[in-house]
Parts: structure tokens; sequence; C-alpha cells
């Protein structure tokens, strides 16, 4: 990967002179009081917030212009994130001096808080994902959480754990060959014919048509079974998501990974709710051919990373590419029959769930939601968002009418960070090499029961991206946010 930024000496660099005088004038008109004569005068706790202001507007700049090197014949302008990470973590040094000194430092003066409260947020939570100087192999914050992911592993190990069956030595045997994938399915029938009707499980065959497995077998089948209701503790119930790698048609690769999301819900409060989650192998003792299942966020060599940066709400609605079921001879067949019930049925429940809250991850820190209820789109902004495609001023209308994303999606899963912005994730993860926005937009998914043209649903994409983060200008919604600018207060209408 290429690292274009211009370097790292951006906090020592700053407009010396004018800053020089300006806090001269600020000082003789009374505005700030001088730092405390225990503080060096350099020390950026003696900063006053002009230069503070200076200071992170550079900063913004440099993450922001932490892009990827073209390649080939894919000219687009993306975020590399892990530049993104390194430019945060830069600033979040600097920062840090400041908090170790005085841990509200940044909360207690209202200046402060309101310059610099969204950038500070911003930069902590994207400096986690940085693998530190000298740790071979695991970075230990690589889910981008509070603690590392191996302390998370053991603070939400309680709530991971797998019914009887899923861990069971018949069923993950059944589940580790095509052949077999039938007497699993027997097996969940089996223990729904025993439960009431709110309780069955539900078991879904898809191809995926987003991303692969992270085991080596890097398939796209999958084989989903939802937990629902089950009762923990005295008032909660809990629905758990788990997801089996499965072998793809005609593809035989030993698959080990599943994985798991629980949405744990007071049954008083069901909007509110707290979600646990964890990426497993399922792995054969060579000698014995017993299976065991184990947290990848144990592992040395995890290959499991930031969960947040695609699941914006707790669980991610199921658009599978394709669905299955077993056919006579127990084999995976296309669903001919009632493909898109099942999924229709899950992802009914996602926004029930309400907010994502992961406990130890700050949401927030990852920017607004992409396309805001309360802004005005000018003729002369779609004109240039959709320059090339061709789009007659009549379909402005229906496509300013369609960027309301916010509208639901503050509800249950602010789109933000990296997924509102084109970045490597896109490139590395997908298997289209287009984000989850850009194919449901453009499949005509979201916003729900539009009625908008294929050319106008790609000038959707397009006006929605180059509103949140212009890459040319490196002007947008992200960016004020970092500034800032409450998104919610932000000009209804602008000139
Ligand atoms: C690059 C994007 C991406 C990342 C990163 C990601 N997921 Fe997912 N995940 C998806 C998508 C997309 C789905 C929806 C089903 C599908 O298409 O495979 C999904 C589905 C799931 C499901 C099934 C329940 C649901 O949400 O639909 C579980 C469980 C899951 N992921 C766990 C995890 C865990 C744990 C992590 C972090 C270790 C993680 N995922 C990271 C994209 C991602
Ligand atoms: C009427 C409410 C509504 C509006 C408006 C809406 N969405 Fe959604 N969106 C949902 C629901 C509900 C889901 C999850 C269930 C599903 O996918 O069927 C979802 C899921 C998604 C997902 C996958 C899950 C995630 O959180 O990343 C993306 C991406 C998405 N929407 C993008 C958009 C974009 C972009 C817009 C605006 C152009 C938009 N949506 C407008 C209701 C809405």
């Amino acid at each position: 990967m290429h690292n274009t930024h211009p370097g790292v000496h951006i906090a020592a660099k700053c407009t010396a002179p004018a800053l020089g005088l300006s806090l001269v004038v600020l000082l003789a008109a009374g505005t700030i009081t001088p730092a405390s004569p225990n503080v060096r005068a350099d020390s950026p706790l003696a900063w006053p917030l002009e230069r503070w202001v200076g200071w992170r507007d550079e900063q913004i700049n440099h993450i922001l212009t932490s892009t990827l090197a073209p390649t080939g014949s894919d000219t687009r302008k993306m975020l590399a994130r892990k530049e993104v990470s390194r430019a945060s973590m830069h600033a979040y040094t600097v920062i840090q001096e400041c908090l170790k000194a005085d841990s509200s430092y940044f909360s207690k003066d209202a200046g402060r808080a309101r310059e610099l409260g969204n950038f500070v947020r911003f930069v902590k939570a994207q400096q986690w994902m940085v693998i530190p100087p000298g740790a071979a192999g695991k970075v230990p914050y690589g889910l981008g959480l509070e603690v590392p992911d191996e302390q998370y592993w053991n603070l939400a190990k309680p709530y991971l754990e797998f019914p009887e069956l899923l861990k069971s030595q018949r069923f993950l045997t059944a589940m580790a060959s095509p052949g077999t994938y039938r007497q699993a399915l027997e097996m969940i029938d089996s223990i729904n014919a025993n439960l009431p009707p709110e309780r069955k499980w539900i078991s879904l065959l898809f191809d995926a048509q987003f991303i692969t497995t992270v085991d080596d077998a890097h398939t796209y089948g999958r084989m989903l079974v939802m937990v629902p209701n089950e009762p923990v503790g005295n008032s909660e119930v809990a629905d758990r998501w788990i997801q089996f790698g499965i072998a793809d048609p005609g593809t035989y690769p030993e698959t080990r990974s599943v994985s798991m999301f629980t949405v744990v819900r007071n049954a008083e409060t069901p909007a509110k709710t707290t979600t646990y989650f964890s990426d497993f192998m399922r792995i054969r003792d060579k000698q014995t051919g017993k299976f065991s299942i184990r947290s990848n966020f144990t592992m040395l060599h995890d290959p499991s990373l930031n969960c947040y940066n695609c699941h914006k709400s707790s669980v991610l609605p199921i658009h599978p590419a394709r669905e299955y079921v077993l056919d006579s001879g127990g084999k995976l067949a296309e669903n001919r029959a009632n493909a898109g019930e099942l999924p229709a049925k899950l992802n009914n429940l996602i926004m029930g769930y309400g907010p994502p809250n992961y406990v130890y991850q700050d949401t927030f820190a990852y920017g607004p939601c992409l396309g805001p209820t309360n802004r005005y789109r000018s003729d002369a902004f779609l004109k240039s968002a959709t320059a090339g495609l061709d789009i007659s001023p009549t379909s402005y209308d229906r496509i300013r009418n369609a960027m309301h994303c916010s509208n639901c999606h503050n509800n249950f899963g602010v789109i933000n960070y990296p997924q509102a912005v084109p970045t490597d994730l896109d490139l590395k993860a997908f298997r289209t090499h287009r984000g989850m926005v850009q194919t449901l937009v453009e499949q005509g998914t979201m916003p729900p029961g539009n009625t908008l043209t294929a050319r106008e649903r790609q000038a959707l994409w397009r006006c929605l991206m180059s509103e949140y983060l212009n890459m040319d200008t490196k002007q947008g919604i992200l960016a004020d946010w970092l500034r800032g600018d409450s998104v919610s207060a932000s000009p209804a209408v602008r000139n």
C-alpha cells in the first residue's frame, strides 16, 4: 500500500508569528488567562483555542489526505484506513499529553469542547487499530474497542455461549462436509419440534453477496441459524445470530469460520439493546477428530478485525446473492420457490433493535449519518456530483427526495466512516469492490420502496458520497463534523 501523506512533523509545525500576535492581543483583552507557571510554554496545555483550531484543521487535512495510490485502471480516490489510523494516532499523541495532565482538559472548557470534541473522539477511535511498534503478530486493539480484543472476549463470553446442539460433536461433524448438511438441519428441526412458535430457530442457507469468511476457505457460502427470544438472566431475552461458513456448491474446502452476534434486551424496554459479538473457528483435533470452537479474539494471528467498520446496525441485514435449499439428494440447490421470504422476516427485526450498543465501542466517534434530512441540495450540487452520468434536471427532485437516509438510520444504524466514505475496505473486503452502501443503493434496495431508475440510483449514490466527503476538496459533512459542526445545526439552506 502506498503512503501519500506528507510526513510526521505536523504537531510541531504551526503558524508561529501570526499566533504569537493574536495571543498577545487576546491576553491584552483579558479573554484568556496565561497558562499556569508549571506548564511548559510550548506545551499544548498552554495553547490558546485559536492555536488548537489551526492545529486541528491541519490534522484533519492530513487525515483526509490519507489516500490510496490508484492501481491500474482503477482511478477511484479512496482513503486508506491504515493511514487514517496512523494520522489519527499522530494527532492523538498530542491530545493524550493533555489528557494525561488533566483528563477533563477537552471537556471542561466550552470552547475546546465545541471545537475539538468530535475531533478528539474520532482520532481516539481510529488510533486503536494501529499496530504498535514491536508487536509481533497480534494487534491488541484490532476491534477498535476501548479494551484489548482478548479482554473483550472475556467480558463478552457469557453472552456468546453456543446453544448445546450447535457446539455438540454430532452437529459440528455434520457441518464439516456438504454431504451431511442435511443431518445438521434435521437436528435443528428436532429442536424446533419442542419449542413454542416465538422461540423456534430460523435457519437459512445462502450465498453471500458481500464478503468471504476469514478462514482459509474464503467462502461465500453461509448457514445462518437465528435463535430468537431465549431467556437470559431474570428479565432479559437474547436473539443469537449464528452464522456458519459452509462450502459453496461444487467446492469442498474445510470451512471453519462461525460468527455470533447476540442482541440482548430487557423484556420491558425492547428497543434498548446491548450487543456482543465474536468470530470463532471450529477446530478439528487431528488426533481425535473432535471439534472445539475457539474465539478468534484469543488467537495470536487473529484474522478478524473491527466489526463496527461494517456492522453499523447491530445485526446486518441478509441480502443474499442466492438462497439455497437442499435438493432431494441433500445437495445445495438454488431456492426458486420462496426466496426472499426468510431474509425479509429476519431483516424486519433489525430496526426494532434500536441504535447499536456495543458497550466498549464509541460508535458516535465514527461520525454523523450519511444522507441527513435537513440539508438543502442545490441543482448546481446535483449537477456537479452526477457529472458524466447524463442525468436530466427533471430527475433532481427524485434524487433529492431519496437522500434522507438518516431519517431511518439515525434510529438503528448510523451509516458513517468508513461505510460512508470510499475506502480501501471496499476494495479489499467486498466481492464486487464496491461497498455496501453503493451496492444496496444501486441495486435499488435502499431507500426502501423507491422508484428510481438504474441511472438515478447511480446518481443518488454519487450525490450522497460527495456530500459526505468530497475526495477532491476534502469538504463535506464528515469534515464539517470533525471541525465541530453539529450536523443537526447545519444550515437548512446553503447558497
Ligand atoms: C467488511 C464488512 C464486514 C465486517 C468487517 C464484518 N462483517 Fe459481519 N457481516 C457482514 C455482512 C455484509 C453480513 C450480512 C450477511 C452477509 O451478507 O454475509 C454480516 C453478517 C454477520 C453475522 C450474521 C448476523 C448478521 O449481522 O447478519 C455475524 C454473526 C457477523 N457478521 C459477525 C461479524 C463479526 C463478529 C465481525 C467482527 C469480528 C464482523 N462480522 C465483521 C459484513 C461484515
Ligand atoms: C424507510 C427507512 C429507511 C430509509 C429512508 C433508508 N433505509 Fe437503509 N435500511 C433500512 C432498514 C430497515 C434496513 C435493515 C433491513 C433491510 O435491509 O431490509 C436498512 C439497511 C441498510 C443498509 C445495510 C445495513 C447497514 O446498517 O449498513 C445500508 C447500507 C443502507 N440501509 C443504506 C441506506 C441509504 C444509503 C439510504 C439513503 C439513500 C437508506 N438506507 C435509507 C431502512 C431505511
